[in-house]
């Protein structure tokens, strides 16, 4: 039923704006810490953490460090955390054997998280980018990311983590077929409650740039990940790809970068109505700090509205490295 709006002066919709009270009321959106799920870069040694020069105020940690960041999460009532592991050229083989190997680090992080603070959701990427000599998310052969060969790898990589606790896995590697492998992988080892959150409409973006030094990928990669991200042109292809993810077992979707893909989002849930995350990548992280630090744009208040836009695109929480400070304030 389409409401009838009286002319003016009946209708002044700045009455609906007078005070802070009213303003409250009548909000349609809101931002709580429930929404926000926390990316870490987990990297070897212990009680050391090192800036990431591209993303102020981010740091890689080691494990212990990470655990003890999991336990101010939860008494921040962040409810996720999501580990990315650093790694360097001496754990990146051809073969990636590292991906699954149980005591990796993506795998010690999840262990130290769930002793450490048990009411954080741990969630998991999967790929082969940070233990691939050539920086790829798949094998490559003949300069061809195979796919087939990658799923095979993927849910044994999926099988590790889950094994070692992960609540949540998170697929980012846009293999095609890969979240019913790694569906059918969990059910056969017992693993029905875990969850994944496919990285479903995942596209090519010049954004990642700040997350590839920060998990030590930028030496490594060669070329592009086109062949395999989505286009930036592309749109009904996002609708395409999460109706073949909910069909293959996905139980929340994802879409990445976040703000400059904010139609995909609306779309996504609109159309399938399902549990949309989106990713505020490194990039979009970098561009607000940088701005801020600079004394350009009020960081606090830039922060809480670029994540407050995903709720009001349609998105039911988001992937942010302002998550802890984001915390901080709504708590306040
Ligand atoms: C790798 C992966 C990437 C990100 C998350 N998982 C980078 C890439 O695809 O090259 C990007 C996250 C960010 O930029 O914050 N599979």
């Amino acid at each position: 039923m389409k409401p009838t709006i009286a002319p003016f002066p009946a209708t002044r919709l700045r009455r609906n704006r007078k005070s802070a009270s009213i303003r409250a009321l009548v909000r349609q959106n809101s931002l709580s810490v429930d929404d926000l799920i926390w990316p870490v870069f987990v990297m070897a040694g212990t009680d050391a953490e090192t800036p990431i020069a591209s993303m102020p105020g981010v740091t890689r940690k080691t494990v212990d460090r990470v655990a003890k960041a999991a336990i101010e999460a939860q008494a921040l009532g962040i409810r996720a955390m999501c580990i990315f592991p650093y790694t360097g050229m001496a754990e990146r083989t051809e073969d990636c054997a590292m991906a699954w190997d149980p005591d990796n680090l993506t795998n010690q992080a999840i262990r130290a998280i769930k002793s450490a603070a048990p009411e954080i959701a741990v969630m998991t990427d999967i790929a082969l980018d940070p233990y691939n000599i050539n920086g790829h998310d798949g094998f490559v052969e003949n300069g061809k990311i195979v796919n087939d060969r990658t799923v095979d790898a993927l849910v044994k990589m999926a099988l590790a983590q889950a094994d070692a606790g992960a609540d949540i896995l998170g697929p980012s590697d846009m293999m095609d077929g890969r979240i019913a492998a790694i569906r059918s992988g969990l059910e056969s080892a017992g693993h029905q409650d875990v969850a994944i959150l496919s990285y479903t409409a995942k596209y090519a973006s010049a954004f990642y740039g700040p997350f590839r030094d920060a998990v030590g990928a930028s030496a490594a990669l060669t070329g592009d990940k086109k062949t395999y991200q989505m286009d930036p042109g592309n749109a009904d292809e996002a609708l395409r790809l999460v109706e073949r993810d909910l069909s293959e077992g996905a139980d929340m979707v994802m879409v990445k970068p976040g703000m400059p893909y904010l139609d995909i989002c609306r779309r996504v849930k609109d159309g399938f109505g399902v549990p949309t995350f989106a990713y505020q990548v490194s990039g979009e992280y970098a561009m607000l700090q940088a701005a801020a630090q600079n004394g350009w744009l009020d960081g606090e208040a830039v922060m809480l509205e670029s994540l407050l836009a995903f709720k009001r695109a349609g998105c039911d929480g988001v992937l942010t490295y302002f998550a802890p400070e984001a915390a901080r304030l709504l708590n306040a």
